[in-house]
């Protein structure tokens, strides 16, 4: 590779590093266009940085592009992709770990995809290394349980005779990038609880399978994240057999149960000479690091590593290099997962812990009694959730329901039997459309239509029949779980808000029938003092229509307000901004206002207060006034009349003084 293209290859894999998951197929697929060489190099790279199994468990992308610097792409030593391999034709790197490199070919003959796990080219020669690999394939081979990938064939390739071995393809990620990924999320916030749950389901079956291997008399001795398969599909397998032991026992102990090696095999049991050190420091078991005897609590305390990294997203020990973290193997106590992530549950942290006692006699027996333990708590928080559900179902004063696809109940609350008066046995019976009002129901199989797609339900009302022949309003939320089948649902009698609403819809029709056919003008003044409604005599007294009106305050210069003597009415006194402000109503206050066209309208006003929600602060006004120019004109004639008679009688009077002055 020449360092152009090598440092393409690092300013991609980088860019694609920084890509989610998801998107990192695309993102190749669109930069890598018509190279498909380039795509390979950056996807083998990308997958030595997601498997690769350095001396500490993080070989970093640096190690893995030092490596590829040096050699072609393909997890070390030239890269197959493309090659025919018998019948196998290699399609691309699946991963590669310590010992070999593993590819994805296709089986030409069966049509299947498998995968196909081959020495590392620099380990390829050493002869003990050859054999030891075959070992790992035959005790793969033997041991038949579902968490376990089954060997289909072992070989050699033709041109070399190095010896591969191919197996089911499992299609998913490592647990320890699930349990990365599920920390991550947990962290940002995002992380689903179920998630969780699933993780320790695949713990169990970790246990369950290494127990299995325990009762074929075989150890595995690397167990670690990086070494259990989740598939997309929900299968769990443990991989990597390549550093297992037979337990020691004498040939004659090796019953039908046992697992049977032929001779090269069974000599391969000494390639795991007692004192020297295979695994992986991180998981690696005290007793492992000491070099000294080992047995199947050793893989109790690997199965314990594994827990740790499901519940805290890291290994148990950490350190600068493999002796700093070898010296922590052997002489301190892992961190508390709970100090890492203080929701672990109290009974998880003490079996992890317990699982990874520095004494072997400290820990669990064997992987049975840990899957035991784990599978109690699990079955503990099930029935704590369910009692906890059932608690809750029971006290709602709504109607919680759960309900098929199919458009049935599958479960009722007791607050149905309660409302509608039918028991749980008779709404379960039929389907649930038989109760619903018929003028709801196409409406109703609308949404659940929409619940089957996947969305939610919110704010949708619709009629339920009682036993005694009436409805009643309910207000739906819901949530269809597609997986399941499963509609979860709550509803919120509203009968009783619905009934008032009619009987508010009837009065207030009333009342505006009322108010429009008054004769005082009416206007309802925001707290702003705004005008927001006005009836139509209102319109006719101050010569403005509705719209013209609406939204003019009652400062309005434009009113042209004068007092009766003429002067301009001060904005503070006018009866609206007054009641306003004090709360308190005011009675037939006198004021002229000009319409449009300059003439003048006299009105007397009152004004009462409308209370907000606290009973207190006025939160607008109601002003009715009458129209009294006419009254006023009157009155003014009055004024002038009596005006006039004054005078005339004054004049009267001066001239009888006068008289009565001539005659004296
Ligand atoms: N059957 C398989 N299907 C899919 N991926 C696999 C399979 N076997 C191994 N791998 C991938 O290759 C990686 C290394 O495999 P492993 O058997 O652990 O190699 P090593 O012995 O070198 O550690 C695994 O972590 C996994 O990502
Ligand atoms: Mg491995």
């Amino acid at each position: 590779m020449t360092p152009e293209r090598w440092q393409k290859v690092e300013k991609l894999c980088n860019a694609a590093l920084e890509c989610e998951g998801s998107q990192r197929v695309a993102f190749l697929a669109q930069a890598c266009q018509g190279d498909d060489e380039l795509r390979r190099e950056v996807e083998s790279l990308l997958a030595r940085e997601k498997t690769a199994e350095g001396f500490l468990q993080s070989p970093a992308l640096e190690i893995a592009a030092a490596a590829l610097a040096k050699m072609p792409a393909g997890g070390g030593g030239p890269s197959l992709v493309g090659r025919d391999m018998g019948c196998y034709q290699i399609l691309s790197l699946l991963g590669a770990g310590g010992m070999g490199r593993i590819w994805l070919a296709r089986d030409s003959e069966l049509g299947r995809d498998i995968a196909l796990k081959e020495l590392r080219p620099e380990k390829a020669g050493v002869d003990v290394l050859q054999t030891r690999f075959v070992r790992e394939a035959r005790i793969t081979a033997q041991l038949e349980h579902p968490g376990i990938v089954p060997v289909y064939e072992l070989g050699r390739r033709p041109d070399d005779q190095q010896p591969f071995y191919t197996m089911r393809f499992v299609k998913g990620r490592t647990l320890t990038e699930a349990a990365q990924d599920y920390h991550r999320r947990r962290i940002a916030g995002e992380a689903d609880s179920l998630e969780f749950v699933s993780l320790m389901s695949a713990f169990v079956t970790v246990c369950n399978t290494v127990a299995y291997a325990h009762s074929r008399g075989i150890i595995h001795r690397d167990l670690k994240g990086q070494n259990v398969l989740l598939g997309d599909f929900g299968q769990v397998v443990v991989l990597d057999w390549g550093l297992a032991k037979l337990l020691d026992r004498s040939e004659d102990d090796l019953d039908s149960s046992s697992i049977v090696l032929d001779r090269e095999a069974a000599e391969g049991r000494d390639l795991t000479l007692q004192g020297q050190m295979i695994g992986t420091p991180a998981y690696m078991a005290p007793e492992q690091a000491a070099g000294d005897f080992i047995d199947q609590r050793t893989d109790v305390y690997g199965l314990g590593a594994i827990l740790y990294e499901i519940i805290t997203g890291q290994p148990p020990f950490k350190g600068s290099d493999a002796s700093d973290v070898l010296r922590k193997v052997l002489n301190e106590d892992p961190v508390p997962p709970s100090q890492l992530c203080k929701e672990v549950p109290a009974a998880l942290e003490a079996a992890c812990l317990r699982a990874l006692k520095k004494d072997r006699v400290n820990r669990y027996a064997g992987a049975a009694d840990l899957t035991y333990e784990i599978q109690t708590w699990q079955e503990v928080e099930r029935r704590r959730a369910e009692e906890e559900l059932d608690r809750f179902f029971n006290l709602s004063l709504d109607l919680l329901c759960i309900a098929g696809f199919d458009g049935h109940f599958k479960r009722l609350n007791p607050s149905w039997e309660r409302v509608l008066g039918y028991t749980s046995q008779e709404l379960c019976a039929r389907p649930f459309l038989d109760f619903i009002h018929p003028d709801d129901r196409a409406a109703t199989a609308q949404e659940l239509a929409k619940l089957v797609t996947g969305a939610k339900t919110i704010f949708f009302e619709n009629r339920y029949a009682c036993k005694d022949g009436s409805y009643r309003w309910f207000l739906w939320t819901a949530i269809p779980s597609v997986k399941e089948q499963l509609v979860y649902g709550n509803a919120h009698d509203i009968t009783h808000r619905k009934r008032t609403e009619e009987v508010v819809r009837g009065s207030e029709q009333r009342y505006r029938s009322v108010i429009s056919a008054m004769q005082e003008g009416i206007i309802l003044l925001d707290a702003d003092g705004a005008i927001r409604a006005c009836n139509a005599s209102a319109e006719r007294i101050v010569g403005l229509s509705g719209d013209q009106m609406i939204g003019r305050t009652a400062v309005d210069p434009r009113w042209r307000a004068i007092q009766e003597d003429g002067s301009p009415f001060p904005d503070e006194t006018r009866p609206a901004v007054k009641t306003l402000r004090t709360g308190k109503p005011c009675s037939n206050v006198v004021m002229g206002v000009h319409k449009p066209d300059g003439e003048l309208t006299w009105i007397s006003i009152n004004s009462q207060p409308l209370f907000g929600d606290d009973g207190k602060t006025p939160a607008g006004v109601v002003a009715s006034f009458s129209d009294i120019t006419e009254r006023k004109h009157t009155e003014e004639r009055l004024r002038q009349t009596i005006a006039e008679l004054e005078g005339l009688k004054k004049e009267r009077r001066g001239l009888l003084n006068h008289d009565r002055a001539e005659l004296s």
